[in-house]
């Protein structure tokens, strides 16, 4: 595995590295605005495989491929709805992923076996020069281990998926640091499978269509099951401040390590019990979400007690990524 820098000295010659691995059937992981991806040529169905080899993902997962621009949908989906046109024209480049039927010519491993494709135009710089240089779709999941915690550095990939990638271009830290909205424009109406940075009025706004929430009781959305993103630490979700202190209480006298991630100002006087406080700006706080979830593991704790976030914007996101940690789905 090679790390390759991308400031202004190295960027083509790790460009052209990254160019010549995905020709070769390699894998090559790139920074995007939400999360590391893990990459290959979207037209290789070995190069596929070996996405689902390195992150240990079960082969009913559908993958995203992410192309340069909205002019590329063409060639990787058909009858594609107006308003899915109007939602990836208005959002592109941005943190969307749209979910429409498949070219015939796509290949059905990027489909989980389904006959749909996810499409994604990425905004970040490194993303952006990566695709055009290479000139065609690119596939990409997070580049984590399955189950695990969405990768929000070049460390974070390397610590994850070491040999089994073959370049890591390091982009620093993603600056949204949650992974894409998905909307289904399958399915009439179209529906939201994933909350993400684009709420739900502004895509609906965009899109002219009602978009619905996913009914999570009903639809088993392939990769968005309950435990995901999870720390090894246990995780213990509280609704409010005063589920908090109940568990920080019996956590304290368990012995086990504990972390508190807190919304609150304020910290009582646990001594021993490490106090986080998320920043208060939502957005700052998404910047923050995985690389704290992945700190809890590197400083050796057992145990994270987590408050909730509000339901408002991205803290609808950020909570579906929390519960997720905690194994509550
Ligand atoms: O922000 C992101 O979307 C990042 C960056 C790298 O682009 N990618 C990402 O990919 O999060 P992944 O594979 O970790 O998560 C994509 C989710 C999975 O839950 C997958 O099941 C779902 O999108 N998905 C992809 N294609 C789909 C399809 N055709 N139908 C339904 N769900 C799909
Ligand atoms: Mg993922």
């Amino acid at each position: 595995m090679q790390i390759l820098a991308t400031d202004e000295t190295s960027l083509e010659r790790s460009l052209s590295a990254a160019v010549a691995t995905l020709r070769a059937g390699g894998l090559v992981a790139f920074p995007t605005e939400t999360v590391y991806g893990l990459g290959a040529d979207a037209r290789n169905e070995t190069a596929i495989r070996r996405i689902f080899a390195a992150k240990g993902r079960p082969a009913a997962h559908p993958v995203i491929v992410h192309v340069s621009d909205v002019d590329q949908i063409g060639g990787w989906a058909t009858e594609v709805p107006a308003a899915a046109w109007r939602v990836a024209r208005h959002f592109w480049p941005g943190p969307l992923t749209v979910i429409l039927k498949k070219a015939p010519r796509t290949s059905l491993l990027l489909s989980g076996g389904a006959t749909t494709i996810g499409l994604r135009v990425p905004a970040h710089p490194v993303a952006q020069r990566l695709l055009q240089q290479f000139g065609s779709g690119i596939a990409a999941p997070s580049a984590n281990r399955f189950s695990r915690v969405s990768p929000t550095s070049a460390r974070d990939v390397a610590d994850d998926l070491g040999d089994a990638v073959d370049v890591i271009l390091d982009g620093g830290r993603c600056p949204v640091g949650v992974e894409s909205t998905i909307v289904d424009f399958s399915q009439a109406p179209p529906v939201l499978l994933r909350p993400g940075a684009l709420t739900l009025e502004m895509l609906c706004a965009a899109a002219g269509v009602e978009i619905v929430e996913v009914n999570r009781a009903e639809t088993a959305s392939p990769g968005q099951h309950a435990v995901h993103y999870a720390p090894r630490a246990k995780v213990h979700i509280c609704s409010g401040p005063e589920e908090l202190l109940e568990t920080v209480v019996r956590e304290r006298s368990s012995g086990r390590r504990a972390v508190v991630l807190a919304w609150q100002p304020w910290r009582p006087e646990y001594g021993e019990v490490e106090w986080w406080e998320w920043p208060a700006d939502l957005e700052q706080a998404a910047f923050e979400l995985f690389h704290r979830l992945r700190e809890i593991d590197r400083r050796g704790f057992d145990t994270a007690i987590v408050e909730m976030p509000s339901d408002q914007g991205l803290g609808k996101a950020i909570g579906d990524r929390l519960r997720r940690a905690g194994g509550l789905g």
